[in-house]
């Protein structure tokens, strides 16, 4: 695996030791001007100052030395002594067949694989999942595959809410309307097997007690009730929490599947909660915890911070724990469970403070050190009004609707291009799901994460432009080539660059790497998706410009599949690391 970058960085080195200069002044950096030439170093310059020497006069001896190196088509000075380097046909050709047949497709693994946690989704019970959701659920499922991809052992959880006020809030409106009858019994029952309410009884009864107890006093003070003798552990009560996160999760699974988002946890808040006394006693012996106003806190701000950042409420004056407490208490259970060494909490960056707060908390506690826990925050998918959106009627727009508005806008588009029409119902159904989801993803992974962006489902859906369909399209367009070659017996074979298209694709296919990794190092799934992107065009002007299956002669045309061959296998890769699954035809 050596990327053109490094292979001509090393024989750029060589010749710069032979004058002197250290190798670690030495680096080679994909051109400014890609006109003139692939990669650039500006070496000279930078060793000119430390040795006293002439730039200009040091880059032409370093040229020199380079000038019979089979790697390099040219090498030239240009300016005060930038040294421009052009990839010779052989060296472009050589690494186009490293990428093909690589399982990596050109990219890296990392070289100590690290334990990871990607906590996202964060999806609540009875609460629908809505486009709030959206954004956390897409990025962390990018950066889950990501990080597995470069070779790091990954959970991805869930981190259920099923905890809290909002059970509390459910008990007493399902006891209110005479479904939850059957638990009302304090002994050990046996209680029901079969849940006593529906997803739809979840979604309707929920935002109608978080009104009711934002209106009435005595109906908020018996869910407080309802919810302490929950986490005390009232057996009828927890019976019935547990079919409140059955009947959710199974919705939620649903859901998610839609989306392509999978986990590998579905830890919820509740699983903390048994650590929480031990761990909040032992932060009161240590001092940790201080009693304010009747309230357990945790001091967190430091000296610098621009802003006061309040203190963690570990205990309130009512002596229930709180979402804090909860993330504290789960940094424990993921230290023992999965011995993390990273965890990435994925979640809207409206949540900033709370996670800081938590992770200074948690490096006082000695429980994670600071580079162990990250926020990963990301901004909001917003309305034409900048706002975050909402439907027409103002409310949230649930996921599932969302889905469905995303695959009839699909199914038309794909008419409006003539696509997929002569395929089996089935299978064209399929495409449009394959479709919507990539036009939702790629319009969310393109952007930087912290970015909001406005929601657009007419430019989303759209077959031309930055879009998750053209990607699609351009992928299905190299599967049907290679299909047809196949059929007529064409075979894919040894690679060889000749036309200024096959170059360019050569080096967009080796650029991939230094994407995937700076993908990694930045959180950023965009830079991948900014790369598919490049590659889709590159083999488009390729496709193009070189006939394939028309090629001149025999030689040309396996070069050419190879070629082809290659993209699609990387421009697959890259939209399976986006989260994008692409379909077979269209
Ligand atoms: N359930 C939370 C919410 O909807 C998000 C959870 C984020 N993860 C965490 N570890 N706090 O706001």
């Amino acid at each position: 695996m050596t990327r053109l970058a490094s292979r001509l960085r090393e024989a750029v080195a060589a010749a710069f030791a032979a004058e002197g200069v250290p190798d670690d002044l030495v680096k080679v950096t994909p051109s400014d001007r890609p006109d003139l030439a692939d990669f650039q170093s500006n070496a000279a310059l930078v060793a000119a100052r430390a040795l006293k020497a002439n730039p200009r006069e040091l880059a032409t001896r370093v040229t020199e030395r380079l000038a019979g190196d089979p790697a390099l088509e040219r090498v030239e000075v240009a300016g005060p002594g930038f040294i421009n380097l052009t990839a010779s046909p052989a060296a472009l050709a050589a690494r186009a067949t490293e990428i093909a047949t690589e399982s990596m497709r050109g990219a890296s693994t990392v070289a100590a694989p690290r334990r990871v946690v990607i906590d996202f989704a964060g999806p609540n019970v009875a609460k629908p999942m809505h486009v709030g959701h959206l954004r956390s659920s897409i990025i962390g499922e990018s950066l889950k595959r990501l990080f597995r991809f470069r070779g790091d052992m990954v959970w991805g959880d869930a981190h259920f809410g099923d905890w809290g006020f909002q059970m509390g809030l459910l008990i007493v409106a399902c006891t209110d309307e005479g479904l939850a009858t059957a638990f009302m019994a304090e002994d050990d029952g046996p209680f029901p097997d079969a849940s006593p309410v529906t997803l739809e009884d979840l979604e309707r009864l929920y935002p109608a007690a978080a009104a009711r107890a934002k209106a009435e006093p005595e109906f908020r003070d018996r869910a407080r009730k309802a919810t302490a003798e929950l986490q005390a552990g009232r057996p009828g009560y927890r019976a019935l929490w547990a079919h409140f996160v059955a009947v959710s999760r199974t919705a939620l699974e649903r859901e998610f599947s839609a989306l392509g988002v999978t986990f590998d946890l579905w830890n919820g808040e509740s699983d903390a909660d048994p650590l929480i006394p031990d761990m909040v006693a032992e932060l009161k012996a240590r001092g940790l915890a201080e009693l304010d106003q009747g309230a357990w806190i945790i001091r967190v701000a430091e000296e610098g911070d621009r802003r006061e950042l309040p203190p963690l409420l570990l205990v309130s004056s009512e002596g229930s724990a709180m979402y804090g407490t909860t993330d504290l208490a789960t940094i424990l259970q993921r230290r023992r469970e999965q011995d993390f060494e990273l965890a990435l909490y994925c979640v809207d960056q409206r949540q900033a403070d709370h996670f800081e707060q938590v992770f200074r908390a948690a490096c006082k506690a000695g429980y994670a050190a600071a580079d162990q826990l990250e926020h990963i925050a990301n901004g909001t998918m917003n309305g034409a009004d900048g706002k975050p959106f909402k439907t027409r009627a103002g409310g949230v727009l649930k996921l599932h609707d969302l889905i469905s508005q995303a695959t009839d806008k699909a199914r038309e588009r794909l008419r409006e291009a003539e696509l997929g029409g002569d395929l089996p119902p089935g299978e064209f159904e399929d495409i449009a799901r394959k479709v919507a989801v990539a036009a939702l993803k790629f319009a969310d992974l393109s952007n930087n994460r912290t970015t909001s962006y406005v929601f657009d489902l007419d430019r989303f859906t759209s077959f031309e432009g930055k879009t998750g369909p053209y990607l699609l399209y351009q992928a299905v367009r190299i599967k049907s080539l290679l299909r047809r070659a196949a059929a007529e017996g064409a075979t894919p074979g040894d690679i060889r660059i000749a036309a200024p298209a096959e170059r360019d694709l050569a080096l967009t296919l080796d650029a991939f790497a230094q994407a995937v990794e700076d993908a990694y190092e930045r959180r950023g799934p965009h830079l991948i998706a900014e790369h598919a992107f490049r590659l889709a065009q590159a083999f488009s002007k390729f496709y193009a410009a070189c006939p394939v299956m028309a090629a001149p002669d025999a030689e040309t045309r396996a070069s050419r599949l190879a070629l082809s061959r290659a993209a699609l296998d990387q421009l697959e890769t890259a939209l399976d690391l986006l989260g994008i699954a692409t379909p077979e035809r269209m």
